[in-house]
Parts: C-alpha cells; sequence; structure tokens
C-alpha cells in the first residue's frame, strides 16, 4: 500500500473536527434531526414490542406478561373488567397507529433537518472553495488545470453533500435503530443478546477494511471526473479547431481513456461494496442461528414467555435492514471523506500574498524597473534578465521583441502576479511589495492578449469591478473612445445586450474593442497595452490610436505591439530579445542603430 492509501486515524479526527466546524452554525437543525431520528428508532422497538403485547393477549391470562407498550396502554387506558382479549383488540391497532405516526414524524423531522444542515455545509464549503479560488495566487493556476478546478467545485463539494445528507441521515437513523433495538434485547434477556455481540469484531473488521478500500477508490473517481471535466471542457470550447484539423477522435479517445478509467475505478468500489454486504448479512445470519440454538435451551428460557420470545426474534429480526445499510453507507462517507479532504487542501491554499501596508489613491504613475531578473517556477532559463527600464509619468512606451522574448512576463511582474528573483520595481519612488494590492493594482488598466468577457450585458462587461457604478453616459463614452460603439449599436439591445459564455458571437476585433473600452473608462493612471490591438484590422487600429494618443498623453503607457503605427508614436522603444533589452531609443534612431529593431520592423511592413 502506498502512503496515500494509508488511512491514519489521526488525520481522519482531524477531517471530521474540521467537517463539525462546517455543521456548527446549524446545531439547531441538527439536533432537531438527531431528535427526530431518536423517536424513529424508538417507534421499531415499540412496534417489536407491541408482538409481544399481542401474542400475550392471546395466551392464558395467567401467563399475562407485561411488555412497554402494554404497560404504557394500561396505564393510560386502563382495561377495567375488560378480556384480555377485547381489551387488545382496541388497543393493539391504536397503539400500532399511533406508534406508526409518530415514528413517521420523527422520520419526515430527521431526515429533512439533515438535509438542512448537509445543504448548508455544502453551500458555505463551495462558496469558501471559490473564495479561495478567487483569492489564490497566479501560481495556482499555473499549477491546476481549470477543468480540474471545476470539477472539485461542482463534483467534489457534491461527494460531501452525499456523506452529509445521505449518510449522517442513515448513520443516525440506522445506528439508532440498532442501538435501540440491542438495548431492548437487552432488557429483553441479556444472556440472549451477548450472542448477537460475539459476531460485532467480525463485522467491525470487514468495515474498516473495506473503508480503507471505499477511501483509496473515491480519490481516483475524483480525480478522474477532473480529467473528465477536463477533457469535456477544452474540447467544447474548441469544436472548431478540432474539426478542422480532425482532431475530434484524438480528443474522443481522451474522454474515452478519462472516463473509462472512471468506470474502472468506480466498478471496483461497486465490487467491494457489493461484497461487503453479503459478507455482513452471512455473519447476521450466523448470529440469528446461534440465537436460534441458544433460545430454544430450556435452561436460558425459563421465564420468559411466548410473547416475549417473539418480541426478542422480532427486534433481532429488524436489526438486518439497518446493518445492511449502515455497511453500505460506508461507501458514500468514505467518499465525502475523500472529498473533504481534497477540498480542505484547496481551502488551505494562501491567498495571493500581500505584505503591502501603503494605501495608495492615484500614482504620479512613475515606473522604476531596476536590474530585474526572473525566472519562472520550474524554468531552468531566465523570461527576464537584468531589465532596467524607467518610465516617466505621462511618457509613452513601446516594447517590442520577437514573440517569447519576455514582454508579457515584464506586465505580470509589473501587475504584481509573480515576484522577481533579483531587481525591484518601484511605483513613485515605493518598492511596489509595499503598496496594499488591491491599491496598486487600481493603478493599471490592462488590456492584455487575451481578453476574459462574462455573460453579462456589455455595459457591465465594460463597466467591470470598481468601475461598475459607472453612469450610462461614462460607459457609452468609453465604447465611443474605444470605437466599439460602431458594433454595439447593430446589436438588438445596445450596450445592454447580455454577451454569451466569454463573448461568444463578437469577432476578435469586437472583444477587443470591448476589452479597451473597459481599460479607458477605468481611467487609471497606468495604461498597459500587450497587443490590444492586434485582431484589429489596419484601419480600425489607426481609429483607435488616434484615440488613444489622447487618452494616453496624461498617463504612463506601456504598449506591446507590432504594428508600425503604434511603435511610431511611442516617445521611446525598448527592444527587448531573449529577456534582455537589446536597444532603446526613439523610433528613427534605432531603425538606424538596431538590426533587430530594423528586422522586426521590415517584417512587420511587409506583413501588414
Ligand atoms: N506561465 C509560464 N510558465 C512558464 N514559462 C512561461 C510562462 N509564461 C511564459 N513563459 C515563458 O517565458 C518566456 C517569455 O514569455 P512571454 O513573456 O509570454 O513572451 P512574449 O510576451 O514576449 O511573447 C517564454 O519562453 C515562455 O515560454
Ligand atoms: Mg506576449
Amino acid at each position: 500500500m502506498t502512503d496515500l492509501n494509508k488511512p491514519s486515524s489521526r488525520g481522519d479526527w482531524a477531517l471530521y473536527r474540521r467537517l463539525l466546524v462546517y455543521v456548527l452554525p446549524y446545531s439547531w437543525a441538527f439536533v432537531l434531526s438527531v431528535g427526530g431520528f431518536f423517536i424513529y428508532s424508538l417507534g421499531s422497538v415499540l412496534l417489536a414490542d407491541l408482538t409481544q403485547f399481542l401474542l400475550d393477549s392471546l395466551g392464558q391470562a395467567s401467563e399475562f406478561e407485561l411488555g412497554l407498550v402494554s404497560t404504557a396502554a394500561n396505564w393510560i387506558w386502563p382495561p377495567g373488567d375488560k378480556s384480555p382479549l377485547d381489551y387488545a383488540r382496541i388497543a393493539v391497532p391504536v397503539a400500532a397507529v399511533v406508534i406508526s405516526l409518530v415514528r413517521a414524524l420523527g422520520f419526515f423531522v430527521g431526515n429533512y433537518y439533515m438535509n438542512v444542515v448537509a445543504r448548508s455545509v455544502v453551500h458555505n464549503l463551495r462558496v469558501q472553495l471559490f473564495e479561495v479560488m478567487m483569492n489564490a495566487p497566479r501560481r495556482y493556476y499555473d499549477d491546476n488545470a481549470g477543468g480540474q478546478l471545476l470539477s472539485k467545485i461542482t463534483f467534489n463539494v457534491e461527494q460531501v453533500s452525499g456523506a452529509a445528507s445521505d449518510a449522517l441521515k442513515a448513520l443516525l437513523r440506522e445506528g439508532l435503530t440498532v442501538i435501540a433495538l440491542l438495548t431492548y434485547m437487552f432488557y429483553l434477556n441479556w444472556r440472549l443478546t451477548l450472542v448477537f455481540f460475539a459476531v460485532a469484531p467480525a463485522i467491525g473488521l470487514v468495515v474498516v477494511i473495506v473503508g480503507r478500500h471505499f477511501r483509496r477508490y473515491s480519490r481516483r473517481i475524483q480525480d478522474s471526473m477532473g480529467s473528465v471535466t477536463q477533457v469535456s471542457g477544452e474540447s467544447l470550447g474548441a469544436f472548431e479547431v478540432l474539426r478542422i484539423f480532425a482532431a475530434s477522435g484524438q480528443q474522443i479517445a481522451r474522454f474515452k481513456e478519462a472516463s473509462r478509467f472512471n468506470r474502472n475505478q468506480s466498478l471496483k468500489l461497486a465490487f467491494v461494496q457489493a461484497v461487503s454486504t453479503p459478507v455482513i448479512q452471512t455473519l447476521l445470519a450466523l448470529a440469528l442461528g446461534a440465537l436460534f440454538w441458544f433460545a430454544l435451551d430450556p435452561d436460558l428460557m425459563a421465564g420468559f414467555t411466548a410473547g416475549s420470545l417473539v418480541a426478542f426474534i422480532t427486534a433481532a429480526a429488524q436489526m438486518g435492514k439497518p446493518i445492511r445499510t449502515l455497511s453500505g453507507v460506508q461507501s458514500i462517507v468514505q467518499r465525502g471523506l475523500a472529498a473533504a479532504e481534497d477540498i480542505f487542501a484547496q481551502i488551505d491554499t494562501p491567498p495571493e500574498p500581500d505584505r503591502g501596508t501603503t494605501p495608495l489613491q492615484r500614482a504620479r504613475g512613475e515606473l522604476e524597473i531596476e536590474r530585474l531578473s526572473f525566472r519562472y517556477p520550474g524554468s531552468a532559463d531566465f523570461a527576464l534578465e537584468n531589465v532596467s527600464l524607467h518610465l516617466a509619468p505621462g511618457e509613452t512606451v513601446a516594447l517590442v521583441g520577437r514573440s517569447g522574448s519576455g514582454k508579457s512576463t515584464l506586465v505580470q511582474l509589473l501587475l504584481r502576479f509573480y515576484n522577481p528573483d533579483h531587481g525591484e520595481i518601484r511605483l513613485d519612488d515605493l518598492i511596489v511589495d509595499e503598496y496594499q494590492l488591491t491599491d496598486y493594482r487600481r493603478q493599471f488598466a490592462v488590456v492584455s492578449q487575451s481578453i476574459s468577457l462574462f455573460s453579462d450585458t456589455i455595459r457591465n462587461n465594460i463597466a467591470l469591478g470598481e468601475t461598475h457604478d459607472a453612469t450610462y453616459e461614462q460607459v457609452l463614452a468609453a465604447a465611443r473612445q474605444a470605437h466599439a460603439i460602431e458594433f454595439i449599436e447593430q446589436l438588438p439591445n445596445g450596450l445592454d445586450t447580455v454577451l454569451g459564455d466569454g463573448g461568444a458571437g463578437l469577432s476578435g476585433g469586437q472583444k477587443q474593442r470591448l476589452a479597451i473600452a473597459r481599460a479607458l473608462l477605468k481611467d487609471a493612471p497606468v495604461l498597459i497595452l500587450d497587443e490590444a490591438t492586434s485582431a484589429l484590422d489596419t484601419e480600425s487600429e489607426a481609429y483607435i490610436q488616434e484615440a488613444l494618443t489622447g487618452f494616453c498623453a496624461n498617463r504612463t503607457t506601456l504598449v506591446i505591439a507590432h504594428r508600425l503605427s503604434t511603435i511610431e508614436n511611442a516617445d521611446r522603444v525598448i527592444v527587448l530579445d531573449g529577456g534582455r533589452i537589446v536597444a532603446s531609443g526613439p523610433h528613427q534612431q534605432l531603425l538606424a542603430e538596431s538590426t533587430l529593431y530594423a528586422r522586426l520592423h521590415k517584417q512587420d511592413f511587409e506583413g501588414s
């Protein structure tokens, strides 16, 4: 067995305790539920006891032995001079109905309120998990595939819910019933009851062994569900490419593999589950056999009426179903625990570190990058090496370089998504780490290479986050400046048009214009455009460029672009190659001095 499969009981207790913390706010519902199930299990005992009442009333009056129900009935409604049979004819049916009704009520209260607990726990876990993901550092997203994360929120959380509702309900209901029945049997004839306890260790052993297997398979099922979500998510989002490159078959094969693994693990779990129940039943049957043998022993049975023997056997037989259910519930519990383990591991992801304490309203926009070096975690090469760059407030600097030269990486570091390995970045003379992170990021409006749009109205997509309160006119103005209004006006509901998933139905250029409008509305002192206009045709780009020129005038701007027009308008051009700055200066000067720049420039010129 590997380490992973070895259940540690100490770890389990920590897990239970942690889950309990989520249950605490709903203790009232939990108590109600336990009360309900208690009444339910008591009802089961009383129904067994009723058989004694029935049978004893059929016997000779001299043999009349009082059971629990008959005692209660006699107390509530004394028989007077009625014969035991006449009395029982009324009392037994009434008692049966009353006990059943009360038991039914207990069942309802127990089940419903346990769901209140379980659903609330799941809701809180899910929201907490999502919050953690929303605040997780960049690294977390690098390390986890999107589909896997999605599966944690949907599948894993649901597994905990199964354990919390179904399993806990069954545990309480059947557990209490078993305890109540055993207590009753003990009360009737303790020596006979001990026969039952003889098989208890064997049953316990089966339960423990089975539990281990369940946990292991459950972990694998979870992970494979993550893969299933992952493959389906990325395939459904890329159907066009898949068709064109005839790669659908390839994805189907991957999906099949993920799903097959999931099936196999589920089957292994089902196998263990299907084996364990009959094994436990056989053990119980052995106990029952022994019970009958002892029950007919005259010594043991001295002073035991036929009625109480039947009641005893009824109670013993009634234990079969709860014990079967209890052994089956294990799989759900183990699945829930495996899922809870994983969810807690996610929840323990530390949020994006923020050591900054200095608040910042609005920066002047002076950026000083000094001897900056950075290597992606796990990567051997520096993505940026010894980069020094000064951006004066209001200056527009263009950053050019071949793809993979580190341009976007520099943006990531400026936005504090990663920490530099060497060197530092200062904004308005203060090292960026010293600013409160949210305040710091408020200083930046960024249009990046990948554009994120949400299934919301265009207006809300432009007025995202802190600009949410922008007036209709302000949003309109931003859309106009980004030359987005031209296509927005064509849409049936204009700015109130609801976008599809990720902006489905819009062209790449249209999405970029919305992203630019969003950045313009934010009106931050630093503007970063990372190939923000790459999807636009030369003419639209020229329009936007013109609009941006006015906008950039009073803010620090870093433009990453291939296109000539963008670069020529910049105050300065920086050429990045292999993570190092190889040339910088005004456009004309660079053309003469830097062969790389001249070549990049020439390629672009020919390309467009
Ligand atoms: N998340 C990442 N993890 C590891 N390496 C990365 C990551 N992102 C980019 N890189 C690597 O860093 C280098 C610079 O990438 P990038 O800054 O995106 O280039 P550019 O934007 O200039 O095209 C490339 O070699 C790229 O492979
Ligand atoms: Mg890039």
